[in-house]
């Protein structure tokens, strides 16, 4: 018996001087596993128990068990008091309240899509309608039912990527003057907004997949100087008030007559001479407009005798390039933040 107790409290003495070390509570759990643990000190102690006489057997037992029991107490109210210091010292923490806040990064519309918002809150405001169509369209849609039949070399000014045989993604907007026409009877005014897809190489002016937006207004009585003064008031709402259209005689198969849409170079507002914006013209091109040609009328089954019309077809990127003065349509895809950020 006295051999343990003589165990006993050397196993208090190194236990009081190790609880007096414990910093943290990592340290207080291991040191309860240590003690006081399955496999601990105060356990192996007991293993003794058994080679004592019977009789003084549970003497021995409830000292060990009160010894237990306080060391058990002695570490309870060191992790009342580890706790009680770390709420205290995460209150004691300052926390400067003026100090000036991390900005969150923030994204903004995209040029390309504010020129296309743009383009179509004029439009609306007009009283046309916003109809967006498939970017993958089969041939007719593309160019049959558009007075391009499938000998016609126009085809290749508009060739593109061929998903089979007679479907295509498509290489301008175009096909939502039919897909409109073929659904509704006039009078139709609509705006058409959406992407194109062209083989064409890129540079500083040519995506291979860029924006198209196509306006078509057909009623009776409708004639070019609509399509001029609806196209002047969108030079003026995208580029400011003193915008001027010009239209150029050019060959679109789907339009009679057929022009080249310019619009007063917004850099050197038409004054010309060196600026390198317009090349020195004065004038920057838009895209392409027209009278709807008779044959795309009777294609669906308009009477080219009772209603006329006109429709135009914009690249937005290409307008990007003279809204923004930037000098490759490529900036518009590259996703570069600085780049962004300057037009935002
Ligand atoms: C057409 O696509 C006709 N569908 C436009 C049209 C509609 C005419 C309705 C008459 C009536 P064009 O191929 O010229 O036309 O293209 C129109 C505009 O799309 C161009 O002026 C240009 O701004 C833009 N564009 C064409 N190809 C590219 C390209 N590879 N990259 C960027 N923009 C392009």
């Amino acid at each position: 018996m006295s051999e343990l107790s003589e165990s006993l409290g050397a196993l208090e003495q190194r236990f009081a001087a190790a609880v007096d070390a414990v910093a943290d509570e990592q340290a207080l759990e291991s040191l309860r596993i240590t003690y006081l643990g399955r496999n601990g000190e105060v356990t192996k102690l007991r293993r003794l128990i058994g080679r004592l006489p019977e009789d003084e057997r549970p003497s021995a037992g409830k000292t060990i068990n009160d010894a237990a029991a306080k060391m058990e107490a002695r570490l309870q109210a060191i992790a009342e008091s580890l706790a009680a210091r770390s709420v205290e010292s995460a209150l004691a923490e300052s926390i400067d309240v003026t100090f000036p806040s991390i900005a969150p990064l923030r994204g903004s519309v995209h040029p390309v899509r504010r020129i296309v918002e743009q383009s179509c809150a004029y439009f609306t405001r007009h009283g046309f309608a916003v109809v967006v169509g498939r970017e993958a369209e089969p041939d007719y849609y593309n160019f049959d039912a558009l007075n391009i039949p499938s000998d016609h070399p126009a085809r290749e000014s508009f060739d593109s990527f061929w998903l089979s045989d007679t479907l295509l993604l498509r290489p301008h907007t175009s096909p939502m003057q039919i897909r409109t026409m073929q659904q509704h009877r006039p009078p139709i005014a609509i705006i058409a907004p959406g992407k194109c897809f062209r083989r064409d190489s890129v540079d500083a002016r040519h995506l291979f997949q860029f924006h198209q937006i196509e306006g078509l207004l057909v009623a009776e009585g409708i004639h070019m100087s609509h399509l001029k003064g609806m196209l002047t008031g969108l030079c003026r709402e995208l580029f400011g008030s003193n915008q001027q259209v010009r239209f150029r005689p050019s060959y679109f198969p789907f339009t009679e007559p057929s022009a080249e849409v310019d619009t007063t170079c917004p850099k050197c507002a038409g004054r010309a001479s060196t600026c390198n914006m317009c090349g020195g013209s004065g004038w920057i091109e838009l895209g392409g407009a027209g009278m709807v040609h008779p044959n795309v009328l009777r294609e669906v089954g308009y009477d080219p005798g009772v209603y006329s019309g006109w429709a135009f077809g914009f690249g937005v990127e290409r307008l990007g390039l003279a809204r923004y003065e930037v000098d490759d349509i490529r900036r518009f895809i590259n996703s570069d933040r600085d780049f962004l950020q300057q037009l935002s």
